[in-house]
Order: structure tokens, then sequence, then C-alpha cells
């Protein structure tokens, strides 16, 4: 049967990205992958066309689709938009919402090629691999009440940090899944210590580990994540955390890998349907120079195949495309040793699929 994939560029440097992913992803039509694409609008782009940052449209062909590939969103452009339900950002967090996206899987993985990129010392990034599982659709993101308003003749601005049991039981059990696919070791990250929010998210995750017998559970404060992270990251196996923390200690671990541009990500639902995209954002630094790492986004193609297509062994070989274009020692600029030559964009892309081909 014929899968429907969604590509959503977006904004800033999103289309350049998403252009070389399509094309991997075109490679493995080639190769028998039975799969329809489409391509629709989100983000500022999206906004400017249409005056949403999620056009119905884009929503309904991403409810049919059985994986959408996300480029990025956001930009100065749009960042002064008084209606905040227009801005970019709201159309990304429309999609996770709306498809119930609550199980983000960003994984943290050094390619050993890259150890000296990584912005801590070699011996203590190589062989390091973490997977951060955040949870995507609940937590301060969505809580409410939430707004900015008057009180006592001056304007405060409040968020509502709520999760319930169920919540945290679901995306609980996706973490504890995956240890038990990897070295079984499960750090759970909260601020149990001030937050009843993050007490009960303790409580829960203690509650489901007898069920786990084989994964070791662990807890530890996020303040002291965000140190242990940069300390001796290879103490982590799999760790789990809300929607904000997650953000954060992903951005983290993204530079121990060597850059934010290396990082990929899956978004799943209860079904099984997921979207991915890159763990960074639209970089308007450098948008439209063609010199973007695009390696987060085609390594997302490949969580897609792994996670929403079945289709593992096309998953393995884009990456092991990543790998052999990292050994002939391409590299683009964020991931470049200073003095060294960097290619651009497009032929990071040339490499991957020449690779691919090759393999
Ligand atoms: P960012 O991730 O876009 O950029 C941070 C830094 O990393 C910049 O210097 C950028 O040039 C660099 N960088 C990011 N991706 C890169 C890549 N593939 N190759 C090389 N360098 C790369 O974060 P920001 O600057 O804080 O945010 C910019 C915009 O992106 C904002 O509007 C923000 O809301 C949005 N954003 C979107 C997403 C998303 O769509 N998932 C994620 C994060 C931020
Ligand atoms: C990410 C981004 C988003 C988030 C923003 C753009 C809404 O930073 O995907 O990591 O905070 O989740
Ligand atoms: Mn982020």
């Amino acid at each position: 049967m014929t899968r429907k994939i969604l590509v959503l560029p977006g904004d800033g440097i999103g289309p350049e990205i998403t252009a070389q992913a399509s094309r991997v992803l075109a490679a493995c039509q080639a190769r028998g992958l039975d799969v329809e694409v489409e391509e629709a609008p989100v983000g500022g782009t999206a906004y400017d066309l249409e005056g949403s940052p999620l056009p119905e449209s884009t929503l309904a062909k991403a409810r049919a689709a059985d994986a959408v590939l996300l480029g990025a969103v956001g930009g100065p452009k749009w960042d002064k938009l008084e209606d905040i339900s227009k801005r970019p950002e709201k159309g990304l967090l429309g999609l996770r919402k709306e498809l119930g996206l609550f199980g983000n899987l960003r994984p943290a993985l050094l390619y050993p090629q890259l150890a000296e990129a990584s912005s801590l010392k070699p011996e203590l990034v190589s062989g390091l691999d973490i997977m951060i599982v955040r949870e995507l659709t609940g937590g301060i993101y969505f809580g409410q009440p939430r707004g900015i308003e008057e009180r006592d003749g001056q304007r405060v601005g409040y968020n509502t940090y709520v999760y319930s049991e169920a919540e945290i039981e679901r995306i609980g059990r996706v973490a504890f899944e995956m240890a038990q696919k990897r070295a079984k070791k499960l750090c759970s990250v909260d601020k149990a210590n001030v937050l009843e929010v993050t007490m009960l998210w303790r409580e829960v995750m203690e509650r489901l580990a007898p069920e786990y017998p084989d994964v070791e559970l662990s807890h530890m404060y996020v303040d002291n994540a965000a140190m242990q992270l940069v300390r001796a990251p290879k103490q982590f196996d799999v760790v789990v955390t809300g929607n904000m923390f997650g953000d954060i200690l992903s951005d983290a671990a993204a530079m121990l890998t060597g850059s934010i541009g290396m990082l990929p990500s899956a978004s799943l639902n209860e079904s099984g349907q997921g979207m991915y995209e890159p763990c960074h954002g639209s970089a308007p630094d450098i948008a439209g120079q063609n010199v973007a790492n695009p390696l987060a986004t085609i390594l997302s193609v490949a969580m897609m195949l792994r996670y929403s297509l079945g289709e593992a062994a096309l998953a393995e070989r884009i990456e092991a495309a990543v790998g052999k274009v990292l050994d002939e020692g391409l590299r683009t600029a964020d991931i470049a040793a200073e003095g060294e030559r960097a290619v651009s964009t497009s032929e990071m892309g040339d490499a991957v699929l020449a690779a691919f081909e090759a393999l």
C-alpha cells in the first residue's frame, strides 16, 4: 500500500535542509520505497501566504499522512506579530497537539568522526549515545491559564505547569520501553524538590518501575542534569523529562555530538503516526546562504523510515551513508575545524546521496 508523506519546509533554512532530505527520500523511492510525497506550507511562510501558521489544508494533509517531515519555523520577520496565535511557532505547536504527538525522541549520538567537533574533550564524548524522551504535548507549553494581564497597576505574565497522571504515565511507558531496547538505564529528570507537578511526575515514574524490572530507574534534578550532561554525559542512556526541560537539555546534548545541526527527532502519537524534524530552528542568521548542515534533517528521514514506515534497512542505509560522508572528511561550517574547508548544504546532500547509492 502506498503510504503518504507530507513535507513541510517552513521558514529560514527549512527549505534548504528539507530539499536535501527530500532528495534522500527520492533515492529511497528509487529503491522500492512505496510512498507518495506532497509539500505544504507551515509557519511564517504559511502566515504570509494564507494568514495562518497552520492552515486548515496543511493540517488536513498532516492528519491524512503516515508521516510528516518538517524543516523549521520562525524568524525575526514574525517575532513582532501582536496576535501570538499567528506566530510561526504556534503552527508547529498546533501540529504537535492536533496530531497528539506526545512522545518526542531526540537521540544524541556521537558519530566517532566528529569527536573533535564536540565542545567537550573527545574522551568525554567518545561512544556517546543518549536518547532523550521529551513529553511534547503538555507541561508548561500548553497549561491553562496563561497570558499577560494587568494586575495591581502593572502587567504580569503567567503560564501553568501542569501534568496529569495519565500524561506522565504514557510518556513514562515510552521511556521504559526505549530503555529496555537499549542499555536499560532510565534517568527521569525533574524539579521535584520545588515543583508539585514534578513531585507527581517522580511518583508516577516510581509506580511504573516494577513493571520494567530489567530497567534501572534513577531520578535527577534538572539543574544537576544540565551540569552532569557537560561533566560526564556518558553516564546517561535514556533520559525522560517534561516538555520544557527536554527542550533545553536536548539543545545542550546536541552540542556534545558536534553541532545542533546533527540532532534529528521523532515525535510519535499513540497510533505510531509521526512527525520528524531536526531539533534546531530556522537559523535566520545563516538562512538563504546554502551553508546550513542538512544532516539532522536527513537523519530525521532515517528515523521516519524506522519508526513510521517499518523500513529499518533503508534507515540504516541512510545512517551508514552519513557515516561514510563524515569518514571522507566532508564537513559543513558548523562541524568543520578552524581553517578547514567547509562544504555547502547542497554539496553535503550530493555526498550523502552518492554514498547512499554506493553502499
Ligand atoms: P536555531 O536553532 O535556529 O539557531 C541557533 C544557532 O544554531 C544559530 O547560530 C544557527 O545558525 C545555528 N544552527 C541551527 N541549525 C543549524 C544547522 N542546521 N546548521 C548549522 N547551524 C545551525 O535557534 P534560535 O536562533 O534560537 O531560533 C531561531 C528561530 O527558530 C526562532 O524563530 C525560533 O522560534 C525557531 N525555532 C524553531 C524550531 C523548530 O522549528 N523546530 C526549533 C528551535 C527554534
Ligand atoms: C523545538 C523548538 C520548539 C519547542 C519551538 C520552536 C516551539 O525549540 O522543537 O525544540 O520549544 O519545542
Ligand atoms: Mn528547541
